[in-house]
């Protein structure tokens, strides 16, 4: 078995993705809101660039750079950093298959986003809802940095508590 890799996303990847994200949709409720169209989700219009990671010739994992488009992570930030939001990405659409999980390939996704970032002049912010303890764990772990919360509301009327986080200083 070859070890897996995390790549740049390439137009082939988006079936493997989106069958990647229907599995974790099942597994974990992400996203929350659900995902009627999974290929749109992942190729969204904001996207500023993305990555996979691959095993065995699947696609097991995502996560992507999006465009700051009024979320509250990005007010947050702006209005703590006095920086404009033009300097501001989000983090987005991150997550592992269960079956590849505990591999340290969330953290290699999340670390090519900074990375990108960086290179870019974007500081990166993103949120995450409070039940999705691992994600919470691994922003913490890479020097993430809580700047606010919020309630995520989705659906005709429901809503779910959310942490908004700072990526760590270059
Ligand atoms: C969050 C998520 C992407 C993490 O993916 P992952 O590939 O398991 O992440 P990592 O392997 O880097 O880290 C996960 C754990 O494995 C551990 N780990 C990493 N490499 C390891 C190894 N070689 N051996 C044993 N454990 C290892 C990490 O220390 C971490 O432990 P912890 O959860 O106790 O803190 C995944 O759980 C997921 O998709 N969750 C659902 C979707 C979601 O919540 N997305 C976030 C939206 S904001």
């Amino acid at each position: 078995m070859k070890p897996a890799t995390v790549r740049p996303f390439e137009d082939d990847d988006l079936a493997g993705a989106a069958e990647a994200l229907t599995a974790v949709h099942a597994s974990d409720g992400y996203p929350v809101e659900g995902i009627d169209d999974p290929k749109a989700w992942i190729r969204s219009a904001d996207v500023l660039a993305a990555w996979v990671a691959e095993a065995d010739g699947q696609i097991v994992g995502h996560v992507s750079v999006m465009r700051a488009y009024g979320e509250d992570a990005v007010a947050f930030w702006t209005e703590q950093s006095g920086e404009p939001a033009t300097h501001v990405a989000v983090l987005a659409r991150l997550f592992v298959v269960r079956e590849a999980r505990k591999q340290a390939l969330g953290e290699r996704l999340v670390q090519a986003a900074v990375s990108h970032a960086r290179a870019h002049g974007l500081r990166l912010v993103l949120d995450v809802m409070t039940k999705d303890r691992s994600a919470m764990r691994l922003y913490e772990r890479l020097g993430w940095r809580e700047i606010g919360r919020a309630s995520h509301r989705y659906g005709a009327d429901q809503s779910i508590d959310a942490v908004c986080y700072v990526s760590p200083d270059a």
